[in-house]
Formats: structure tokens, sequence, C-alpha cells
């Protein structure tokens, strides 16, 4: 339902040009769950809001294409662009108190958006699928009358994900939807979506920067790094397999609660400064495998099996290897 074709995002910043987005590519099926994972400001928030044309200036997509359906949005008018918004695809943010509005009740959060889909909709009606909405995130349908300052932050965030599933759009993006909140509620919120995904047969992606939270939840996973994607794999695979370096030290950071005995390893430096990346391989300063090719050229993305992409120079010459055995 989703394909994302090479599309390259640009922040046209004053300081100077960021390559926030660079020539990422996947495919998401009706129904599919997929993680988002990188480091802050791998790109995450921004290929997520590409998706429903909402990047902010002096952000733009300066290449690719998004097909939704089978439609590019990229040519569509912005009124045509906003009945896929909320309908098609709903975006859930970050903060829910910056979506939603503290001097409305939550029933006219419903209304409001609902009514810019289904105009002709009775208030009535609105208020009573707002209630089976409410109730299928765990909020007590009666609350409806209260106001988000009245809930908490885990709460406000079902109450955003109850808004998210009100038009039964086909696909949910979360952002980052639990990072303001503690491990015990951003497990919860996560297998809440992954229920109602499985209710609803939505497809999901989920962005985080916390591989150990997607591990187990998606399907499909993508790793992020400076702008690139670097893997992309089904999540069984990308666990047991892992091709990139980055990715491998991602899984080494995690604590494995089986293991008696780990040596946890953090990997070594920090992300590049986006205003001036290093040349090549955007990796190569952080990673032991790196040779002068990578500090001087982009490596390219290979299929290392059928459905396993990398994007790494050590990986495509282990395959021109195998080949040529
Ligand atoms: N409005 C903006 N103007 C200029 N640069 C921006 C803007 N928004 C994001 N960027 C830059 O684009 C890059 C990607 O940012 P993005 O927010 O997409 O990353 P992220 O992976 O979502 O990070 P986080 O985990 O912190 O949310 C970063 O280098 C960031 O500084
Ligand atoms: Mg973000």
């Amino acid at each position: 339902m989703l394909e994302i074709d090479s599309v390259t995002i640009d922040y046209r910043a004053q300081r100077g040009n960021i390559r926030a987005v660079n020539n990422v590519s996947f495919t998401l099926e009706k129904g599919e769950t997929l993680g988002l994972v990188g480091e802050s400001g791998s790109g995450k928030s921004t290929l997520g809001l590409s998706i429903i044309r909402l990047v902010p200036p002096p952000g733009a997509i300066v290449n690719g294409h998004i097909r939704i359906d089978g439609t590019d949005i990229l040519n569509l008018s912005e009124e045509e662009m906003r009945s896929i918004r909320g309908k098609k695809v709903a975006l859930i943010f970050q903060d829910p108190m910056t979506s939603l509005n503290p001097v409305k009740k939550i029933g006219a959060h419903f209304v409001e958006l609902i009514r810019t889909h289904e105009p002709t909709v009775s208030e009535r009606e609105i208020l009573e699928r707002a209630k089976k909405a409410l109730n299928d995130v765990g909020i007590l349908p009666e609350r409806i009358n209260d106001y988000p300052h009245q809930f908490s932050g885990g709460m406000r965030q079902r109450i955003m994900i109850a808004l998210a599933i009100a038009l039964n759009p086909d696909l949910v993006i979360a952002d980052e939807p639990t990072t303001a909140l503690d491990v015990i509620v951003q497990a919860k919120i996560l297998d809440l979506l992954r229920s109602l995904r499985d209710t609803y047969g939505m497809a999901l992606i989920l962005i985080t920067h916390d591989l150990s939270i997607v591990l187990e939840r998606c399907d499909k996973l993508i790793v992020m790094y400076a702008g690139s994607l670097v893997e992309y794999a089904s999540s069984v695979e990308l666990h047991r397999n892992p091709r990139h370096p980055y990715t491998q030290g991602l899984l080494q950071s995690i604590p494995n609660i089986e293991l008696a005995e780990q040596k946890l390893e953090a990997i070594p430096g920090s992300p590049p400064n986006m205003l001036n990346p290093p040349k090549g391989c955007h990796f190569w300063p952080r990673c032991s495998y790196a040779e002068k090719k990578c500090r001087v050229e982009e490596p390219p993305i290979v299929e290392s099996s059928p459905g396993h992409f990398v994007r790494c120079f050590r990986e495509a010459h282990n395959l021109e290897r195998s080949r040529k055995r």
C-alpha cells in the first residue's frame, strides 16, 4: 500500500543545506508493521512527515516518489492531500499536548477531525464513534466530556491513538509515541497499537531510537544513520543476522536478560554534524571496519539475501566474492 522510492529530503537552512533523508526506498504492505530506528537526527521524523507531505519549511522533498495505493502523492493538490491525511494515513506525534487543544473537550476533537472528512455526519453519530474508539484504547467512554489536562501523559497518548483510528486509516505512523513516558507505559502503548493493528488491519510504522522496543514488535525493520537507510530486513532476519556494523553495534548495546554475563558495548563516537557530514559512508568515523574507500565513496545498497538490504562496502565485497566462487 505504501511505496517509498528513492526519496531525498533537504532542509535548506541559512547555515547550509542539510540532507535529512538520502535516497531512501522501502515498501509496506497492508497490515504490516515497520519499525524505523535510528539515533536522534537520523531523519526518522522527516521521513515520517513526508508520507503525509508535511515536512516543514525550509524542508523539501527534492527527489523520489511516494506512492500510496499506487498514487504518487507528490503530484496531488493540497486539497487532495487533505483528504488523505487522517483518512488514509494518520500520524501520531511525539508530544500529545501539542496536538490536543487544551480548551476543547475530548469529544470536540473527534467532531473537528471527523467533520473535515465526513461533513454530513451528525454530531451524535460522531460522539458514538468517538466513545467506541476511546473504549478500544482503554479509556472510559464517558470521559469524552473531559479536557486534555485531566488525563495523564499515557492516557493522552491513548487519546491520540483513538483519534488516529477514528477514521479507520490504512496506515498509522506513530512517531516516538512514548519517549516522554516510562518504560512500562511505553511497552503498553506499543502493544495497544499492535492489537489495534490486529483488529483494524491497518499498516503501522513505529518510529523510535530504541531498537529493543521494536525488535519483537514489528514485521520489518529499517535502521537509519545520518539520513541514509543502512539496513532493511524482516525483524527476525535483522535480529539473527545483522549485516551493517551500525546495526551490529545497536544490537550489542541491548541488554539480554537470558545471558548471565554479557559485555554491553556502546558504539564509540557520536552522530555526525549534518551540516558537514563525513564524506563517503557517513558511518566510517565510528566503524571499526572502515577502509580507505569508505572515506571517499558512498557505499551502494546491496541485497545480501532475499529481502535483506545493506548499505556497506564490506557487504558488497562479500557478495561479489561469493558470486565469483
Ligand atoms: N526545521 C528544520 N530546519 C533545519 N533542519 C532540520 C529541521 N528539522 C530537522 N532538521 C534536521 O534534519 C535532520 C533530521 O531530523 P529529524 O527530526 O528528521 O531526525 P529524527 O531522526 O526524527 O531525530 P529525533 O530522534 O531527535 O526525533 C537533523 O539533522 C535535523 O537537525
Ligand atoms: Mg524525530
